[in-house]
């Protein structure tokens, strides 16, 4: 249902150095660099990355909360990349983008209801949806549409969230980082009932989030993330068990195993040191002459898996 075509996103850098500032020179790097693949209607793609990898933007992108600067966003084969006005509200009806934190975007002086109940009515579907029926496919009893955001565990508003998300009936809904705040307990639930959710109004689902186990659990195919590019993508058991770009390596090694305690493996890296050709090629152990020169193209291995990386070519 939606395809992304070598999607980019620039912003620009603040100011480093007095030379900069005063000949108002200012760099921009891309935090979404030439992004491209595919989520199928009732299809769940996990983007996993470390901090400051381009996920939210790329999230924030497909959403049309940013413009992109180059590439395409097809939803059901239609270019909505660049469409403003009635087109941008209907595609923004249909691919729907919750948070990490429920209580910035939960307006703290309103109820459960009329937060539900002002989406409902700013698209006009009072006759198809109530908020009780929303709150019902959430697994939160009706008395909640009295209650304050304040008044509600972490777990709880972020289930409003989601009804709030869902009385749209969007086709996509983009999940970014969503049970980061929560404690594993309450992060499991909420991961099932977006596993629920997902089968009963057959969405689609695009979850962003840097814990790989979580990824895992809940997605069909997986993206790994590295510097504003996909460096891999396969299936998730396929990628998780058998990664095979050296980020995508490092990453899921330093998961912490509770039995061994905690091992991370990603290599440490200068801020500074930006890479050259590949874009792992600074932090990367493998790198040799040939990737300081280009960023590699894709290889595939098998029908779903592909990687980023001269080590397969
Ligand atoms: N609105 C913004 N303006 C300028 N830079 C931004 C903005 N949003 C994100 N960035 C930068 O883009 C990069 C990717 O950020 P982000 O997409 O938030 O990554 P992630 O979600 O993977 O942590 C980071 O270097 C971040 O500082
Ligand atoms: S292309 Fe080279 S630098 Fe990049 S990940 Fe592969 S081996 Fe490392
Ligand atoms: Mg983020």
């Amino acid at each position: 249902m939606l395809y992304v075509e070598h999607l980019k996103k620039s912003f620009t850098e603040p100011v480093r150095n007095v030379v900069d500032l005063v000949r108002r020179r200012r760099h921009r790097f891309f935090a979404v660099n030439d992004v491209s693949f595919e989520v199928r209607r009732n299809q769940v793609v996990g983007v996993v990355g470390e901090s400051g990898s381009g996920k939210s933007t790329l999230g924030k992108t497909i959403a049309r909360i940013y413009e992109p600067d180059e590439g395409r966003i097809l939803c059901d084969g239609g270019d909505v990349s660049h469409v403003k006005g009635k087109r941008l509200l209907d595609y923004r009806r249909k691919v729907q983008i919750v948070f990490q934190n429920p209580y910035s975007s939960l307006n703290p002086r309103r109820k459960v209801q009329s937060i539900i109940g002002d989406v409902i009515r700013l698209y006009g579907l009072e006759n198809e949806i109530s908020v009780h029926e929303c709150l019902e496919a959430v697994g939160l009893p009706k008395s909640y549409s009295e209650r304050y955001p304040h008044q509600m565990s972490g777990g709880e508003r972020q289930r409003v969230a989601l009804a709030r998300v869902l009385a749209l009936r969007p086709s996509l809904i983009i999940a970014d980082e969503i049970t980061s705040s929560l404690d594993v307990s309450t992060q499991m639930q909420i991961l099932k009932l977006l596993k629920e959710v997902r089968e009963g109004y057959g969405l689609s689902i695009l979850f962003i989030s840097h814990d790989v186990a979580v990824v895992n659990y809940i997605s069909d195919k997986v993206l790994v993330m590295y510097g504003g590019k996909i460096v891999e993508e396969g299936l998730a058991g396929e990628v998780v068990k058998n990664p095979l770009h050296p980020y995508s390596q490092s990453l899921i090694e330093s998961v912490p195993d509770p039995f061994i305690g905690w091992n991370p493996r990603i290599p440490d890296f200068d801020e500074e040191k930006k890479s050259v050709g590949c874009i792992y090629s600074s932090r990367c152990p493998f790198a040799s002459e040939k990737c300081f020169a280009r960023h590699p193209d894709f290889v595939n291995r098998g029908d779903s898996h592909r990687i980023a990386c001269y080590l397969y070519g």
